[in-house]
C-alpha cells in the first residue's frame, strides 16, 4: 500500500458516524451533551438542541424554534476520542420531526437508540428503527434513566423484540432500579460500575471474577445480590450469545443500561460503541459499490437547509462524503447538472459560526454553499460518473389542501412550491379529478409551518391549508388502475413524477383497497 492508500485506510477506520433515535424527552440532549463532553467537540454544527431558544440565535428558524423551543433542522456534530474521529448526525427529537430526519439516517453508519427505561419503546422510536432496519445497520441501545423507577430489564428486551423485532444482547445489567438504583455489572469486562448519587464524575469501578464474586454481595446487599444472581443465570442460559456478525446487519442490538444525566454508563457505551460500531460502509452506485478508500472523492447530498444565516438568502447543501479526500476548493462533477463545480467555499460542518473545511474524509459530513444548484440525493464526484442510488421518499402521514390568499401571486407561489419541494421541505401531490388542486404531505405537523413561514418570507406568498383526513399515502403500480375504486375514505393522486399515489383515511380504508386490488403494488416509499 502506498503512503496515501495508508493514510486514507487509516481515516476511515477511525471513522465513525451515527445518529440517535428516540422518542422526545428520552435524554437525547442531555446523552448528547455528555457524549460531546467526553470528546471536547471539536466542531458543532447548528447546536444541541437547547431547551434555551437563545442558542439558535443564529438561524433563520429561529421565530418558529423560539416559539417552540426546538431545533428544526438537523445538525452535525464531530469530536474525537481514544483514536476515533465522531460525527454524531442530530436528528430533530420533538414531535414535530420531518422527512429530514428519516433522509438523515440515510447519512449513518449506524444508530444509537435512546430508550426511557420507564417507558420503553415509544412511537418515533419505532418509526425511526423502521428506517434504520431497512437499511439492515447496526443499533446500539442505551436504556436511559435508570436512577428512575423504570421497567424491569426483562420486559425491556421483550419490547424490542416484540414491537421492533430486534433480538438484543444486555452489554451490563443493572443491580436494583430507582432509589435502590446501586450501579451495573459489565457482562464483558467482568467488572462492576458503582452508581454514587451525587458524584458523577468519579465513577467507581471494581473488578470481580464474575457476577457470584463476593465483593458483589457486599456492595449489592443480600436481596439485590440474589436477584442479579437469578437474572444473570437466567440471561445466560436463556439468552442470545453475543454475535458481531448479527450486530452488524441489525439483527441483534447491544444494549447499556445508564443514566444519562448522571453521566452514568456514558463513558462505558461510548467506549464499547467505537470498538463495535462499523466504519464508514460501502455505498451503492451506478458503478457499483463504492469503498470509501477508493481514492477518488465521492458523496452525495442528503439534505438541504436554507438561511442559515438569516443576512443571506443562501442555502448550505450537507453532503455525505462516500469516499476518497475531500480538499478545499477541488473541481468535482455535479453529474445531474452535468457541469464541473468548484468546491471553493465549503462552508463546513457549521450554523453558528462557519468555519471553513479543508479537508475531510468519507463517514464526515461537509455542508456546501449552495446557490440553488443542489437537489436532494445528488452526486458529486471526482474524475467518474458515479450516482449513487436515488434516496427513498418517505410516505407522508399528514396532508394538506393548499391555495393562496391572493390570486395574482400564482407565479412566486408555484416556484415556492416547486423549489421547497427540491429542497425537501415538503412533497407535493396534484388531484386527478379535474380539478388541478394541490396537496401538500408531509410526516411531521412543523413542516406545514415551515413552509407556510417560507412561503410568506422568501416568496412573498400568504398560503392557506385545509387539513384533509387522510393518513397514509401508498405509491401504487397497476396497469389496470381504476381511477373509481378510490372514492371511500380514499383518494387518487400524482406525485411530482406522475406516480398514482393513493391517499386513505384509515387504516382499514387502506386494507380494503389493498383487498379489492390484489394485482396492484402499494408501496410505502416512492418507486
Ligand atoms: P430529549 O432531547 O430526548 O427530548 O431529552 P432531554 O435530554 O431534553 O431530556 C428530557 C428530560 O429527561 C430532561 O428533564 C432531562 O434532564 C431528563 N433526563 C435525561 N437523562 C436522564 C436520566 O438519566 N435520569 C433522569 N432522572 N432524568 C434524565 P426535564 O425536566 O424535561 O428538563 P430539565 O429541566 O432537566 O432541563
Amino acid at each position: 500500500m502506498n503512503q496515501t492508500a495508508t493514510i486514507m485506510q487509516n481515516e476511515v477506520d477511525k471513522r465513525r458516524t451515527f445518529a440517535i433515535i428516540s422518542h422526545p424527552d428520552a435524554g437525547k440532549t442531555t446523552l448528547t451533551e455528555k457524549l460531546l463532553l467526553f470528546g471536547g467537540a471539536i466542531r458543532l454544527a447548528g447546536t444541541v438542541k437547547g431547551r434555551k431558544a437563545s442558542r439558535h440565535a443564529t438561524s433563520d428558524w429561529m421565530e418558529i424554534e423560539k416559539q417552540r423551543g426546538i431545533s428544526v433542522t438537523s445538525s452535525v456534530m464531530q469530536f474525537d476520542y481514544a483514536g476515533h474521529r465522531v460525527n454524531i448526525l442530530d436528528t430533530p427529537g420533538h414531535q414535530d420531526f420531518s422527512e429530514d430526519t428519516y433522509r438523515t439516517l440515510t447519512a449513518a453508519d449506524s444508530a444509537v437508540m435512546l430508550i426511557d427505561s420507564a417507558k420503553g419503546v415509544e412511537a418515533q422510536t419505532k418509526k425511526l428503527f423502521q428506517v434504520c432496519s431497512k437499511r439492515g445497520i447496526p443499533i446500539f441501545t442505551f436504556m436511559n434513566k435508570m436512577d428512575r423507577e423504570g421497567r424491569d430489564p426483562f420486559d425491556l428486551m421483550e419490547e424490542l423484540e416484540q414491537v421492533l423485532g430486534i433480538r438484543s444482547y444486555p452489554m451490563n445489567w443493572p443491580i436494583g432500579s430507582g432509589k435502590q438504583f446501586c450501579g451495573v455489572y459489565d457482562r464483558v469486562r467482568k467488572q462492576l460500575e458503582l452508581f454514587q448519587n451525587g458524584d458523577h464524575d468519579h465513577i467507581e469501578v471494581r473488578k470481580v471474577s464474575g457476577y457470584d464474586d463476593p465483593i458483589v454481595k457486599e456492595i449489592a446487599g443480600e436481596f439485590l445480590y440474589e436477584q442479579l444472581q437469578e437474572q444473570l443465570q437466567l440471561l445466560d442460559v436463556a439468552g442470545d450469545e453475543f454475535d458481531l456478525e448479527k450486530v452488524s446487519k441489525g439483527e441483534l442490538t447491544p444494549v447499556f443500561f445508564g443514566s444519562a444525566i448522571n453521566n452514568f454508563g456514558v463513558q462505558t457505551f461510548l467506549e464499547n460503541f467505537l470498538e463495535l460500531a462499523p466504519q464508514p460502509q460501502p455505498r451503492n452506485s451506478s458503478q457499483g459499490e463504492i469503498e470509501p478508500t477508493y481514492e477518488k472523492f465521492s458523496g452525495y447530498v442528503f439534505k438541504i437547509q436554507a438561511n442559515m444565516n438569516p443576512a443571506h438568502r443562501d442555502r448550505i447543501a450537507f453532503l455525505r462524503i462516500c469516499s476518497g479526500k475531500f480538499e478545499r476548493g477541488m473541481a468535482v462533477k455535479h453529474i445531474r447538472a452535468g457541469k464541473e463545480i468548484k468546491l471553493s467555499q465549503p462552508q463546513q460542518f457549521l450554523a453558528q459560526e462557519r468555519d471553513i473545511v479543508e479537508v475531510a474524509y468519507p463517514g464526515d459530513i461537509i455542508g456546501l454553499f449552495d446557490p440553488g444548484i443542489f437537489r436532494i440525493g445528488d452526486s458529486l464526484s471526482q474524475g467518474s460518473e458515479i450516482i449513487f442510488d436515488e434516496l427513498p421518499t418517505f410516505s407522508p402521514e399528514l396532508f394538506s389542501k393548499v391555495t393562496i390568499k391572493n390570486a395574482l401571486k400564482q407565479k412566486q407561489f408555484l416556484k415556492g412550491i416547486d423549489q421547497l419541494t427540491e429542497e425537501g421541505t415538503i412533497q407535493v401531490f396534484q388531484t386527478t379529478s379535474g380539478f388541478d388542486e394541490l396537496i401538500l404531505g408531509v410526516v411531521g405537523q412543523l413542516q406545514f409551518e415551515v413552509m407556510e413561514h417560507r412561503m410568506r418570507a422568501e416568496y412573498g406568498v400568504d398560503i392557506l391549508l385545509y387539513r384533509l383526513p387522510f393518513q397514509f399515502a401508498r405509491w401504487v403500480i397497476d396497469d389496470k388502475l381504476d381511477p373509481s375504486k378510490f372514492r371511500v375514505n380514499s383518494q387518487l393522486v400524482k406525485d411530482k413524477k406522475d406516480n398514482f399515489v393513493a391517499l386513505f383515511e384509515n387504516e382499514y380504508a387502506m386494507r380494503s383497497a389493498m383487498e379489492k386490488m390484489p394485482q396492484a403494488k402499494f408501496l410505502e416509499t416512492a418507486p
